[in-house]
């Protein structure tokens, strides 16, 4: 198979393409935009595989889309392009609205025209998976479960272009009959991630002896899964999801934001004790909250697991003592990262500001 991948250079889109190059013989075509958030360190394992291409292109590009199309005649397309940082969406909504409304639109109009244009047995064969986030549904009280049947009430910049895209995906299918399937997974970690987002960040501002921000309590809660076992998933959805479906994917793994940075800090203090700060957890500091901050998210897999055979292969526990590993082992180039493109500095309070 070939398939196109965008946002491949992001932090679950290189996870992807890893496993696609390291478990399989497809060819993938990774398109991205190479933004703040796009990285070529994540991709550099597979830079020399001739079955990998990378094109730099934004989603929004109809002309270069089309042509991408034609050249490569991808078996599938799967969509992970996108702005993705709820902070970043409150400070500053266009580029959500423009990447990930318009720019999903706009692929799916050129997957369209390519599609059309296939024979039948490749007009059956051809996938667009659209990957989403949990976020969607909105948010939880103390109890329940995010189903697939679940329905959409976005409350952030963020979540609500994400919530339009899935529609658009969905229209797509219905009016079009593009054959589509669609994902809502949630909170990933993992390498590479983009120190933004809350376990990088803390990890890395641990290391450096920083101040550990934590919004509002810290009595949020999201669930967690290891961005491997969320790639594993988003593999079998494009191979084997039904079309026209969608699935949820979660860790069973639901943590408050507190509980995250103190787990983080416990294992900093085993893997690099430092005697000027025996208890990392002493770095935690309560900060003002983020507006509109969503209580609890909660996923119900048990779609995917019942129907695909998919189980997430990492607890809580072990993925986050790899991740922490692994920013430990890499710290030199995530600190020439945040230096050049991110300080690790408070986003997200402009609108309150
Ligand atoms: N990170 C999570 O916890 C999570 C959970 C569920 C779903 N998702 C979804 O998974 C997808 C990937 O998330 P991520 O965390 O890897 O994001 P990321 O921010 O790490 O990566 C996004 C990638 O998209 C690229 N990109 C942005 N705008 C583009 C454009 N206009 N054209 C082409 N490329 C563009 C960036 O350069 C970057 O490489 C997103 O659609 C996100 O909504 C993320």
């Amino acid at each position: 198979m070939t398939i196109i991948v965008t946002g491949g250079a992001g932090f679950i889109g290189s996870a992807v393409i890893r496993q696609y190059m390291q478990q399989t013989n497809h060819t993938v075509v990774n398109v991205d935009k190479l933004t703040y958030a796009g990285t070529a360190e994540s991709l550099k394992c597979v830079a020399g595989n001739p079955r990998y291409r990378f094109e730099r292109l934004d989603v929004c590009d109809l002309a270069g889309l089309r042509r991408l199309f034609a050249a490569y005649r991808p078996d599938a397309v799967m969509h992970l392009a996108a702005e993705s940082h709820v902070d970043r969406s409150i400070d500053g909504p266009a580029a959500f609205v423009e990447t990930n409304i318009v720019g999903t639109s706009v692929l799916l109009e050129a997957a369209r025209e390519y599609w059309n244009g296939l024979d039948a047995a490749g007009k059956q064969r051809f996938r667009f998976h659209h990957v989403s986030t949990d976020e969607v549904f909105g948010a939880l009280g103390a109890t329940g479960l995010f189903t697939e049947e679940t329905p959409y009430r976005p409350n952030s910049p963020y979540s609500a272009s994400k919530a339009a895209s899935d529609h658009l995906v969905r229209a797509w299918h219905r009016t079009y009959g593009l054959p589509v399937v669609i994902s809502n997974c949630s909170n990933n970690y993992g390498p590479y991630q983009f120190p933004e987002k809350l376990i990088p960040l803390c990890a890395l501002r641990a290391l450096d002896g920083k101040p550990l921000p934590v919004y509002g309590k810290g009595d949020n809660v999201r669930d967690w899964l290891y961005v491997d076992d969320h790639a594993r998933a988003l593999r079998l959805i494009l191979s084997s999801g039904k079309v026209g479906e969608t699935y949820n994917v979660g860790g069973r793994s639901e943590r408050t934001n507190l509980e995250v940075v103190k787990a983080i800090c416990a294992i900093v203090d085993e893997l690099r004790p430092d005697d000027r700060i025996p208890r990392h957890e002493s770095l935690i500091t309560f900060v003002q909250d983020r507006p509109g901050h969503d209580e609890r998210y909660a996923i119900d897999a048990r779609k995917i697991e019942r129907e695909l055979g998919w189980t997430p292969e990492e607890t809580f526990e072990s993925g986050l003592r790899r991740t922490v590993q692994w920013y430990i082992d890499n710290a030199a180039d995530w600190q020439r990262v945040t230096s050049e493109r991110y300080a690790l500095e408070r986003l997200g309070l402009k609108a309150t500001s």
